[in-house]
């Protein structure tokens, strides 16, 4: 496409220049320019039936992560759950970094792959409206009550009530709501300006898209395609190109989208009661892990539904529109930053907010945030009009920007037959919800005073490990201070042990961290996780994904949803069906299912690597194979970079299972011991 127009620059310069060009050779240009037009043309058609098609046949949201497991089923496989929902994981030695892998999402009919996301908890800039300008976002303080508390026993003690408020929802133990504050990430996308170089628009302590620029990105992404190989670091993403608009001589030079998205979070000015959220049925995923509706929701596979209105009555019907969800993503701006402040008035129809002033009269939508639903009043019309962003998909939001960096279309009016027209822009960005993240005192506090040094990469930050420290709980070898990618400094009393009889040894856990007077602290991480598990509290959700399937807006998925209603629930919907079901007739028991057993190696031991521990999955089968003598190869989940092939079996003595090979060596690498232990998710 470029060499051709380049061919048909040189030739219309040509035309421009050399007026003795024969004639001959001048009429083969036009044809070619017409040509070339007409392909144009065609390409932005074919882009835009892509698209439309796309739209049609599901709704803006996640698609798919990448293949983790086989299966003897087809839903044993990976859809966008597989061992976690988007993949997502945790970083816990970061200070704000929320893991997150590769995922594919659709956006307003827009499909692409992402890179390993591992985002960090950031804004748009309050402030300034420069183009990707981020901050981050302010962690909340810590109760008054816990740091004035003088021994660091007492502060953890006081910390607890906190949380145990916080998981009780009750603010007669402690007034929390101060102190554990609700983020609402996000992923925005946008068709960009093709500039030549690639930009990273969203920040990653770990990730980064391996490219020097666009067309290499392209390249990469296909070559992977083809060859099925991935980049080992989950660096490349895929994201679509498209022809914007043709310029020049009657259209022959084409303007070149380039799509590209990220991942943001907004500091939410209310609380999110933690009973605004259910856990949505992704049956196959329960099925693939045979885990009752309880398990999954304790699960890293749990995916929530936010209640459509900020009650505590959980309403069912089709009478939601605008709803809780959109009071909460109309407080997120576009790409205009939050100082966005953009009316859409198409043809002098202006967009409205959903709901009206308090008096009844409308109010004009600021349409520089997310929003889906608005009304508009018609000229000369009283009556005004509910209207949706989308045509079928109502999981898109979407946001006006006035950002120059951004593709927008022209679209031409005419009042009367060809006459009075008016050309309007627009330019439109399109996000869906991703998650609800709460963030906790935790962030801040640091009763230990442990200085922290800022980022990993700076001299200071690198000063953290300065002679080869690495954590250990020695004076020449723990932590000198913490940096953002080493954020030691809760105490290790406050997160709950599992009791493991003889091997139970909290003197294991936790990092050496060097306070300022030289002093050893035994401290965990204090960064971001999928639970939190408090000692004397027990375990709390700090992350609650709310991001919507693509697959739900087709209807085969809504006909689906509708039969697993009514088969879930079969008292509700008896008079649904069509004959009486057989259980009921018959008074048939039910046997009970057995579910799969998740297993935990012991802590690493080795000084190479930061101390972790790996799960694995042993389903009905195994396990009776187990039980009957057999011994039984699983691979276990990846955790820092890495996992084990193990061979298992049943110690019928102790009654548990242990494992006699990792790696086909004798013992682990990385210093886990024998013992499995039953894990709680
Ligand atoms: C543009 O197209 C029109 C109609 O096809 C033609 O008459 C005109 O000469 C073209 N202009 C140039 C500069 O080629
Ligand atoms: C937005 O801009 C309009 C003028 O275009 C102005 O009247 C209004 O006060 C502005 N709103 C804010 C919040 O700045
Ligand atoms: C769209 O309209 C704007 C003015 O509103 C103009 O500057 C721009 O060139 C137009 N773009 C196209 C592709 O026609
Ligand atoms: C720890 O780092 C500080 C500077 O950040 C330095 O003054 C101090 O000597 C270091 N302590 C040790 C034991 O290396
Ligand atoms: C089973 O566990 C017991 C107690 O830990 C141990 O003595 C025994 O060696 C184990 N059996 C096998 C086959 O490893």
């Amino acid at each position: 496409m470029k060499s051709l127009t380049l061919t048909l620059l040189m030739l219309t310069t040509c035309i421009l220049t050399v007026s003795k060009c024969e004639t001959g050779n001048a009429e083969i240009i036009r044809e070619l320019q017409s040509t070339v037009a007409a392909l144009g043309r065609q390409l932005i058609m074919q882009q835009l039936f892509v698209e439309e098609r796309i739209r049609s046949e599901g709704s803006s949201g996640l698609k798919q992560i990448r293949l983790q497991t086989g299966g003897s089923r087809p839903y044993h496989s990976t859809t966008f759950v597989g061992n976690s929902l988007a993949n997502i994981h945790d970083h816990i030695n970061y200070d704000r970094t929320l893991g997150m892998g590769e995922t594919i999402a659709v956006l307003n009919g827009v499909e692409f792959r992402t890179r390993h996301n591992d985002y960090k908890l950031k804004m748009p800039c309050r402030r300034k409206q420069t183009l990707h300008c981020t901050e981050d976002i302010p962690f909340p303080k810590v109760p008054r009550k816990v740091i004035s508390k003088e021994s660091v026993s007492d502060q953890i003690a006081e910390m607890k009530e906190y949380f145990r408020a916080w998981k009780e929802q009750d603010s007669s133990i402690r007034r929390y709501s101060n102190f554990f504050k609700p983020v609402l990430c996000y992923l925005e996308g946008a068709w960009m300006k093709s500039s030549a170089s690639l930009q990273e628009s969203f920040a990653s302590d770990r990730h980064f898209l391996d490219a020097t620029s666009w067309f290499d990105l392209h390249q990469k992404a296909r070559f992977s395609a083809a060859s099925g190989r991935k980049d080992n670091l989950e660096n490349f993403a895929y994201l679509p190109v498209t022809i914007a608009h043709l310029t020049g001589i009657n259209g022959t030079i084409p303007e070149f989208a380039q799509w590209n998205y990220r991942i943001l979070c907004h500091p939410l000015s209310q609380d999110v009661p933690f009973n605004r959220f259910r856990t949505v049925d992704d049956l196959h995923s329960r099925m693939a892990f045979k885990a009752g509706i309880d398990q999954q929701t304790l699960s890293r596979r749990a995916r929530f539904q936010l209640n459509p209105e900020d009650s505590d009555h959980w309403g069912e019907g089709r009478f939601y529109d605008y709803g809780f969800l959109d009071s909460l993503m109309e407080q997120i701006p576009g790409k205009d930053n939050y100082r966005a402040n953009l009316t859409d008035d198409l043809f002098g129809d202006v967009a409205l907010r959903y709901e009206d002033d308090e008096d009844g009269s409308p109010r004009v939508l600021n349409a520089g945030f997310y929003h889906r639903w608005f009304k508009v009043t018609q000229k000369g019309a009283d009556g005004r009009k509910l209207m949706h962003r989308g045509y079928s998909d109502q999981n898109v939001f979407m946001a006006m920007t006035s950002q120059p960096d951004v593709v927008g279309l022209n679209i031409t009016n005419c009042a009367r037959r060809g006459r009075d027209c008016v050309t309007v822009q627009q330019k439109w960005t399109y996000a869906i919800p991703l998650e609800i993240v709460y963030m906790t005192p935790l962030s801040r506090w640091n009763p230990y005073d442990l200085t922290f040094k800022g980022l990993a990469y700076t001299d200071e930050g690198m000063s953290v490990k300065e002679g080869n420290r690495n954590g250990q709980k020695t004076v020449d070898k723990a932590f000198n201070g913490t940096n953002n990618a080493l954020y030691y400094q809760t105490p290790v009393e406050m997160f709950a042990r599992k009791q493991r009889g003889d091997t139970a040894d909290t003197g294991r856990y936790g990092v050496g961290v060097l306070d300022k007077n030289g002093v050893v602290r035994t401290v965990d991480a204090s960064g971001f996780r999928v639970k939190l598990n408090i000692a004397d509290v027990g375990e709390i959700r700090q992350r609650w994904p709310i991001m919507p399937a693509s697959v739900e807006g087709s209807t085969i998925m809504k006909e689906i949803d509708a039969l697993k209603d009514m088969v879930m629930d079969q008292q509700r919907y008896i008079n649904m069906y069509r004959e009486s079901p057989l259980a009921l007739a018959t008074g048939t028991t039910m046997a009970p299912v057995t579910a799969d057993q998740t297993l935990e190696t012991s802590l690493s031991t080795s000084a190479v690597i930061s101390q972790h521990s790996h799960t694995l999955v042993l389903d009905a089968d195994s396990i009776q194979r187990m039980k009957d003598g057999a011994k039984i190869a699983v691979r276990t989940s990846t955790d820092n970079g890495h996992f084990h092939e193990l061979k298992v079996f049943y110690n019928s003595s102790i009654g548990r299972f242990q494992m006699f090979k990792c790696d086909l060596q004798n013992h682990c690498w990385d210093g886990h011991d024998s013992h499995l232990w039953p894990s709680d998710g």
